[in-house]
């Protein structure tokens, strides 16, 4: 009836930031997961999409939410981690590309650094709201570690010095941010999340202010951009990437950002060279708190709903164009359309 209230998706959230500033790490604490101890030298090379459930979510933000009173509405959050490396701009700008919100990572310790700078921009270009996670709190001087509670009762128990510092170096990254024209604020004193950027202190390694991070994100997505995260009907998927596996062939992570994709379907991708025509052999999603990039563990599906992370594969893939949409061509398309379609992009 018209009185239901519409059908949400999970927004899709981008992690963007410098090298080194805890992207990985605090997706690894929100999952309870250790990807980035797996990594060449700790270094993202890739992006990589995680769903995380919305139990989950209301469980690590128990206190904080009661305390707020407030409800959780979306089905989960889809968490994406970009590497923060310099020569991985493609990728960055990719993630920042087709994320509903992002959340921008900042290492308290060293303020704002070059691709800091660079993905502020990104954001900017393509007018993708962000709010920060100022990480790496428990770095301060004589920090008291809280795991995992809510930043503002870590606060309330560090000695002068701590707060001290805590306060000086918050200051000195609102003025970072307002050399790149930013207003930013804490994001419990933020006056308008139109106006400022919401700073959220952190830290991936007691979790605090993990809550805040979660509750936040999804108070703004729920409260102001409900309407982006009304799921549609009509297909809308991005190629993040690229690669063939052996045992599987040719294969495309994607994500899914509205409708339904299913095993069968015949698809039209732009490729180097000339569209691709294929059909899905099959769709590999992880399991909950698990992401894309992680090789085991994958669950094959008849068929995937808006919004998640899925591994396509499909032949003729190997020469899909990272970045550009796939399109499904169903009875009623004209192939030849959906060939200039997805070449034009
Ligand atoms: P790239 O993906 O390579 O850009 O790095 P990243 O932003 O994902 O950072 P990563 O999670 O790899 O963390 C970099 C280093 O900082 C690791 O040694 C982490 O253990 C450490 N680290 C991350 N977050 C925190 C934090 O909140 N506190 C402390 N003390 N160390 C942290
Ligand atoms: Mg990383
Ligand atoms: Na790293």
């Amino acid at each position: 009836s018209s009185t239901e209230e519409p059908e949400l998706r999970s927004p899709i959230l981008c992690i963007l930031g410098h090298v080194d500033t805890g992207k990985t790490s605090l997706l690894d604490k929100i999952r309870s997961t250790n990807v980035q101890g797996g990594e060449a030298r700790g270094i993202t090379q890739q992006i990589g999409a995680s769903f995380i459930p919305v139990e989950n979510i209301r469980d690590q933000a128990k206190d904080l939410a009661e305390r707020l009173k407030f409800e959780f509405k979306l089905p989960g959050l889809l968490l994406i981690d970009t590497p923060g490396h310099e020569s991985f701009n493609n990728l960055r700008s990719r993630g920042s590309g087709l994320c509903d919100l992002a959340i921008l990572v900042i290492d308290i310790m060293h303020g704002l650094e070059a691709q800091t700078i660079e993905s502020i921009n990104l954001l900017r270009m393509r007018k993708t709201p962000f709010i920060v996670a100022l990480n790496k709190v428990d770095r301060i001087y004589e920090w008291r570690p809280c795991r995992n509670v809510d930043i503002r009762e870590s606060l309330k128990v560090q000695s002068r010095h701590a707060a001290q510092e805590f306060d000086s170096r918050v200051k000195d990254t609102v003025a970072q941010l307002a050399v790149q024209e930013l207003n930013a604020s804490l994001y419990w004193k933020n006056p308008d999340h139109r106006k400022y950027v919401s700073l959220v202190p952190t830290s991936a390694v007691t979790g605090e202010g993990i809550p805040d991070l979660m509750v936040l994100a999804t108070q703004l997505m729920q409260k102001i951009m409900a309407e982006k995260v009304t799921y549609r009907d009509e297909l809308q998927c991005t190629i993040l990437e690229v690669k063939t596996i052996e045992g599987l062939g040719a294969t495309v992570d994607a994500v899914l950002v509205n409708g339904v994709l299913s095993e069968g379907d015949k698809i039209v991708v732009s490729g180097f060279g000339a569209p691709i025509v294929s059909t899905i052999r099959s769709l590999l999603t992880p399991p909950p708190l698990r992401e894309t990039r992680v090789k085991t563990q994958l669950i094959p599906n008849k068929s995937v709903k808006a919004s998640m992370g899925v591994k396509i594969v499909a032949p003729g893939l190997e020469k899909a164009v990272p970045g550009t949409s796939l399109l499904v061509c169903t009875e009623d398309d004209d192939l030849e359309d959906l060939k200039a379609q997805a070449q034009s992009e």
